[in-house]
């Protein structure tokens, strides 16, 4: 067999993606040299984007299996670099272009990203859950999905999606970890454990601010924001940052319930946000029998949603019904959501379902200037 070229090497490291960037390694300027012998052994320099690159392994490997398909390779040797500063800007400029100021990209005329806000009157009621599985189901059909834990106080999102990473800095970028095909950030990768976050309003704000504009989430098809329960200053922001987000309020059945969870959606009343429809979450419990136990009474769900029809003035939709189940909280507490790990149980298959409606087409490319192509999902 030949000797193969350093075109056909530099063709199979075009399909490897960078995993915290989602973009070709090529496009990235992170191949720094090929060399091939003469009985077909390949060294493939690779820059990093940092020195502390948490995805080193990850990355050596995917470089090593791309290489290692070309036909005619011998033995592949992956050697890692770092970039230098002048690197990283030139990543930087690639990645989202020559502005000083970072901005909020889902905030700019023709962002094709759609931004689903969670809310609920009150906590406890499942919106991280809600959230959380959406998001896996969303990824797994091939979508493009972000969560943002906006629960500054009661952030439970990286737990439930199972992973403790926390995320890298490439100049003023902030790279998220990335788990079940979503990415997510959470102020709770930035605080010691489990210490406990007492900021107030604007300072909240600007952490919102900072986590829309100063985060690289790529070109995504879905934003999913769990918001902190109530009508606070978080839904305000959002609102401000964000004044295309589509809002989805979460209840459970209850009359009281209910009543809190309009509350939280007449907020978008006020700051002219469309509501995408309302999860009635806990709604029932099947017995060994066969039957069903309501045990937080029923038509939460429904009343908000005609409520909140009439205050609109336009149909919001009642997307769904979860039953409580225990497969869900295991889900939750193992990290790897019920749409994932049950998907065929009641709750897992109420979820999907409720993620389907939401399935939106894959964002174009139009309007998008960044020169490179983007991942592909399927
Ligand atoms: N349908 C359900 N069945 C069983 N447990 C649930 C269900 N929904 C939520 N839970 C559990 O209830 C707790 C609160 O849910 P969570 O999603 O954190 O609520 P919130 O974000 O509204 O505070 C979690 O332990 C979660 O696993
Ligand atoms: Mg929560």
């Amino acid at each position: 067999m030949s000797t193969p070229t350093e075109a056909d090497v530099r063709s199979a490291l075009s399909k490897v993606a960078d995993p915290e960037i989602g973009k070709p390694i090529t496009d990235l300027g992170m191949v720094k040299s090929v060399a091939i012998a003469d009985d077909g052994a390949v060294d493939v320099g690779i820059f990093l984007t940092i020195s502390s690159c948490p995805m080193q392994t990850e990355i050596s490997q995917r470089v090593s299996t791309a290489v290692s398909d070309v036909p005619g390779v011998g033995a592949v040797r992956v050697e890692l670099d770092v970039m230098d500063d002048e690197q990283r800007t030139e990543l930087r400029k690639k990645l989202r272009g020559d502005r000083a100021e970072p901005e909020i990209p889902f905030a700019k005329p023709g962002n094709m990203t759609r931004v689903y806000a969670i809310a609920s009157g009150k906590g406890g009621v499942g919106k991280s859950s809600v959230t959380v599985n959406i998001a896996t189901a969303l990824a797994e059909r091939g979508l493009s999905v972000g969560v943002l834990d906006a629960d500054i106080y009661g952030h439970s999102v990286p737990r439930m999606l199972g992973s403790d990473a926390k995320p890298t800095q490439v100049e003023s970028m902030i790279m998220p970890p990335q788990n079940h095909g979503v990415r997510f950030i959470s102020i709770g990768q930035f605080t010691d454990g489990n210490t406990p976050v007492t900021w107030r309003g604007p300072m909240l704000h600007r952490a919102l601010q900072q986590f829309l504009a100063d985060v690289y989430w790529g070109d995504l098809d879905v934003l999913l924001l769990d918001l902190p329960p109530g009508t606070g200053d978080v839904a305000i922001s959002i609102a401000q940052l964000i004044p295309g987000a589509e809002i989805l309020v979460v209840t459970t059945p209850q009359q009281a319930a209910a009543e809190v969870a309009e509350r939280a959606g007449a907020i978008a009343l006020q700051t002219r946000q469309k509501i995408l429809g309302v999860v009635e979450n806990m709604s029932w419990m099947e017995l060994p029998d066969g039957s069903r136990m309501e045990p937080f009474g029923s038509g939460g769900g429904q009343l908000v949603a005609e409520r909140l029809t009439k205050a609109v003035g336009a149909p919001v939709e009642l997307l769904g019904q979860v039953p409580l189940e225990q497969e869900l909280r295991e889900g939750g507490d193992a990290g790897t959501p019920v749409v994932l790990s049950r998907p065929d149980s009641a709750s897992g298959s109420a979820l999907r379902a409720i993620a389907d409606k939401l399935a939106v087409r894959r964002r174009g490319l139009a309007g998008m200037s960044l020169g490179i192509d983007t991942t592909r999902h399927d």
